[in-house]
Formats: structure tokens, sequence, C-alpha cells
């Protein structure tokens, strides 16, 4: 046996997609919504899905803009909840798509709620005639900070987490910041979580503004409406620079084929305690924990200074985010952990910590030892 012959198809494909932030988005004086990608407009029929909290809340303000500018739009909501990212949803969004006749390109369906909406939409776009584009509208500061700018979506299946998924950016992501104003403050806080990830990992300025005014940013949830941050805008700085961030590491490793990822900080052991915790943990909550263990790794190490660790707790504090939790200290818990991670990572472990506030190092050699000792002092804190 053998081959008589052999071809080799290569191909590449350019990627461009845009985020913008802007004001008055739901002002029918700003073009932006009814705009295409492109920054066209067209009369065919076009289809919003809308978290149903967020409905609620903007629904009626959404279907006046388009309304006043005679934009044909239909509308269909999904409930709120991670338990909603569900393939049944993807496929419920892919049917209504059919019924509308959207086009391949010409008529995108646009997005209108939290991570949960962006990913069951991005994920119906990828599938429906094998892709069409999508727009954006993240309304929860995680949507807005982290997955704006991601080209990810996926499903939960069989009990786990984004276990479906494609790599579908969208072409266009539309950010006005006046949507956090009504997020549950616990919501604003698990995005700080976030946000505070890339303060560590590269952004010492954001850290210092996170320090300056963490406990007024989720009061006034980023509007600079306050005394205190009328002329300085740190609404607007902490959600620039957390973006900006987000973008530089996204950018030159989109499809994630290098597994050396620094945005993944904080991400390590904190994923079981995510889904085990009761009550529930948000993301953000537990990204939070996950990067002050981190931390403790690297101060055992003497890679990080204690003066750095003492101001890292201070800040979470300041946040309003708790610095662990009682599973942090299950040393046997966070070595599975460790293992599923370091299965998803190929097998090595690829763990960034940090040696000084916006700055990071990978090791590979992390020890059981090392794990028992950090858990044993979180438990403490
Ligand atoms: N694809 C990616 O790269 C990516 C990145 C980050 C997160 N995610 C996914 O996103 C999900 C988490 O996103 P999330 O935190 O936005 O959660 P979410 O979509 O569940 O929204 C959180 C809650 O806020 C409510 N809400 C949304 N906007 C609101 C507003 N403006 N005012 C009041 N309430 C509002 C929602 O109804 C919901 O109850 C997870 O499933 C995560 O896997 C994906
Ligand atoms: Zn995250």
């Amino acid at each position: 046996m053998k081959d008589i012959s052999h071809w080799v198809l290569r191909a590449s494909q350019d990627v461009r997609f845009e985020v913008v932030e802007t004001t008055g988005l739901l002002d029918p004086q700003n073009p932006r919504l009814r705009q295409l990608p492109g920054g066209d407009e067209t009369r065919a029929q076009r289809l919003t899905v809308l978290d149903e909290v967020v409905d609620d809340l903007f629904g009626s303000r959404i279907r006046d803009y388009f309304d006043s500018t005679s934009t044909p739009m239909s509308y269909m909501t999904v409930p709120a909840g991670d338990e909603q990212k569900t393939i049944e949803n993807v496929l419920r969004i892919a049917s209504r798509l059919n019924e509308l006749g959207t086009e391949r390109s010409g008529t995108p369906p646009i997005a209108v709620g939290g991570g949960v909406v962006q990913d069951v939409v991005g994920m119906a776009a990828a599938l429906y005639r094998r892709g069409i584009p999508y727009v954006r509208v993240p309304t929860t500061l995680l949507g807005q900070i982290d997955g704006s700018v991601s080209a990810k979506n996926g499903v939960n299946f069989e009990g786990y987490r984004n276990r479906l998924g494609t790599f579908h950016p969208s072409p266009l992501t539309l950010i006005d910041r006046a949507f956090i104003a009504t997020l549950p403050e616990r919501q604003v806080r698990s995005g700080m979580g976030e946000v505070l990830k890339m303060a560590l990992i590269k952004d010492p300025e954001l850290f210092r503004l996170l320090e300056e005014f963490g406990p007024v940013l989720v009061q006034e949830r980023l509007q600079d409406t306050g005394p205190l941050t009328h002329d300085r805008k740190p609404g607007h700085e902490v959600m620039h620079r957390a973006i900006t961030g987000m973008a530089e590491e996204l950018e030159k490793n989109l499809w994630e084929k290098n597994l050396l990822r620094i945005v993944d900080y904080g991400h390590t052991f904190s994923p079981v305690v995510e889904m085990r915790s009761l009550p529930v943990l948000y993301h953000g909550e537990a990204v939070a924990m996950g990067s002050l263990f981190c931390a403790t790794l690297a101060l055992n190490r003497q890679l990080l200074p204690q003066s750095d660790f003492d101001r890292i707790v201070n800040c979470i504090h300041s946040l309003g985010l708790r610095p662990t939790h009682e599973m942090f200290g299950d040393a046997d818990l966070l070595k599975t952990a460790f293992a599923d991670t370091v299965r998803h990572r190929g097998g090595a472990q690829h763990l960034a910590l940090l040696t000084g506030i916006g700055s990071t190092v990978f090791v590979e050699d992390l020890t059981d030892k090392e794990i028992e000792l950090a858990s044993q002092m979180v438990g403490k804190l």
C-alpha cells in the first residue's frame, strides 16, 4: 500500500473587527446602532436578540430607536442566566433567523445583553449559513471589558462550561457605559474582578486607578457622575485601559494557538471553585480569588514583594470583593483544579505568576507543596 497522490491546501484569512465606545447609543440621533458593520444602513428585516432583563429595562427605548428611524426590526428574548447558554437557545435563534430570511451578509442580527446573550447569538451567527456577521451590544461590565474584544462564543454542554463553541468574531461591537448604570452592584463588583486581573498582569496605572477610585467606581457604576469623578473621569479611563489591554493581548493570539496566555491569569484554579460554590460565585468574583491565590504562590517564591501583595489584598477589599473562599483552603481540590487546567493547556503548566504589579513570568515547575502552603495561607486571609 502506498499513497498515489497528495494535496496540501493552505489559506489564510485577514480578520478585522471593531469595538466602538459611544455615548447615547439608544438616542436616534446616534446612527451607530442601525448601521451595518461597514457603516451602511439597510431597509431589510433584521433581528435583535435581547436578554430578558435588558428587554424590561431598555426594550422600549430600543424599539423606539428603530421605529423612529423606520428600520425594520424583529425582536426575541433569551431568559437571563448562565443555564441559558444552551444549544437549544442557539437553535431557537437560528430558527428565527431562518423565518426572517436573514441573508448571508446584509442583515446581521444584533445581540443586546451580557456575556450569555453574546455567546448564544455569536454561536447562532457562526452556524447559520456557515457564518454570518452579527453586531454585539454588551450590557454588563464583564461583557464590555472582556467579551467585547473576544473572538469566541460557546454554550455549556453535558455539564461542561463552553464545551461547544466556535471562533467567530463579531465585526462590530458597540459599547455604551450607560448600560452599566442599571447593573446590580454585585455584577459591577464581579466585572471589576476581571479589570483587576488586567491591571495585575500588565497595567500598573490601571491598578493605581483602582486603588484610588475603586469604591466610588463601584458605587457610581463607572458613570463618572460624582464630585470625585466628574473631572477626572476614572470610569472612562478604567474601561478604556481594560479594553485596550485585552485587545492587545487577544490580537496577537486570536486563535489561541499559543497557550502561554497572560489573560488566563486568575483563571487557573478558579474554574472549579466557580463551578462548585454554593451559594453561587460570579465569574469575576472567582477570578479575583484566583488572582490572589496566584499572588500568594508568587509571594512564597519571592517573585512578588510583600508590599505589592499587601496592595493587592487591600485593593480587592476596597472593590467589595472577597479575597478568598473556603474552597481555596482545600489543597486537594486545588490540585485537581490545576491538573484539569494543565490538561486544557496541552499538558504544560504555563502558569503566569506576578513579579510585580503589572508584570508576569510563566512557570512550569509548580509543586504540590507550594499549592498546599498557599492554600493554608489564603485560608487565613
Ligand atoms: N466569549 C467570550 O470570550 C466570553 C468572555 C467573557 C464572558 N463570557 C461568558 O459570559 C457569561 C458571563 O457574562 P455576564 O457576566 O455578562 O453574565 P450574564 O449575561 O448572565 O448577565 C448577568 C446578569 O445581568 C443582567 N443584566 C445584563 N445587562 C444588564 C443591565 N444593563 N442592567 C441590569 N441587568 C443586566 C442579566 O439579565 C443577568 O442576570 C459567561 O457565560 C461567560 O462564559 C464569554
Ligand atoms: Zn474571565
